[in-house]
């Protein structure tokens, strides 16, 4: 059936590990912000989440860095950072194995996408599943997007991803949903840490809401680090939402910079719980049937 929720919302582990650096107004307006997201979540009694996210040397190297990996593990250990540092203790979170082998054989219409049985999970799905999940207890499909090492997958493509992702939920019979994370502007581990370019932030949640695809994807990677740091890097993530939710509303929850946290705090809900729900072009469906 098609996605029934989708999100773009911050990984930085600073949200969870320097919670209470930022100013209390800002706080308060960031995690009512996840509050809300996560009470849609939880409206919309998904099987199972999908978590989009960047690598950061959690799982692969410089020996082998594939583009996406798709984890199909029974369950994923995470987060890998220890827990005086990201506050958020270590569990076992559930996969879903049957799911995500559907998943990467759907993609494989157009992806060669990578697979692995032994993902392991860092704040870039523990900080949001923390927030949107603390029980941690939905099955998670997780998607690593390399965001690190040249050559990193073109912004267009991960537009495709988005969509081919899609067209793959649409086929399946559970409930998904979909939360892409990762930073906006940031510097990570440099002496800039906890500058923001906000302008710049501003105009990628913009061109989410609009799928304006040829603004988004035509951004360079030069032009990324030169104006929104090396962590800019992981607007793949938000790219891959506009693929899968191409044609749906949005809403912004939150747009807060938080230099405490060294990103913009931004929470993004994508309207495709409805009526509305994001359904897959027909011309995508693998069967060629509609979507149910
Ligand atoms: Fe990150």
């Amino acid at each position: 059936m098609p996605i029934v929720f989708a999100a773009a919302a911050n990984h930085a582990p600073g949200i969870t590990g320097r919670r209470d650096n930022a100013f209390p107004e800002q706080r308060e307006v960031f995690f009512a912000a996840y509050a809300e997201l996560r009470a849609r979540l939880e409206r919309a009694r998904l099987d199972a989440l999908i978590v989009v996210t960047a690598e950061h040397w959690t799982n692969f190297f410089l020996s082998n860095m594939p583009a996406f990996c798709v984890g199909l593990g029974e369950s994923h250990v995470g987060p890998v950072e220890d827990e005086p540092f990201l506050k958020i203790p270590q569990a076992r979170v559930p996969g879903a194995p049957v799911l995500a082998r559907s998943v990467v054989d759907a993609l494989g219409e157009a992806f060669d996408v990578a697979f692995s049985e032994e993902l392991k999970l860092d704040h870039g799905a523990m900080v949001p599943l923390h927030l949107l999940v603390p029980s941690m207890a939905m099955p998670v499909v997780p998607i690593i997007i390399n965001c690190l090492a040249q050559p990193m997958p073109r912004l267009g493509r991960c537009w495709q991803l988005g969509q081919a992702l899609r067209a793959a939920c649409a086929t399946r019979p559970e409930r998904i949903g979909l939360v892409c994370a990762g930073g906006l502007s940031h510097w990570p581990a440099t002496p800039r840490s906890g500058k923001l370019n906000v302008e710049w932030d501003r105009a990628i949640v913009d061109a989410l809401l609009a799928h304006d695809r040829q603004r988004l994807c035509a951004i360079s990677d030069e032009e990324i680090v030169r104006d929104a740091g090396p962590g800019g890097h992981e607007i793949r993530a938000w790219a891959v939402l506009a693929g899968a939710t191409d044609g749906e509303d949005g809403e912004v929850l939150c747009f807060e910079p938080i230099p405490a946290y060294a990103v913009t705090g931004a929470v993004v809900d994508m309207h495709v719980g409805g009526a509305g729900a994001v359904a897959a072009p027909a011309d995508r469906l693998r069967d060629g049937s509609l979507p149910t």
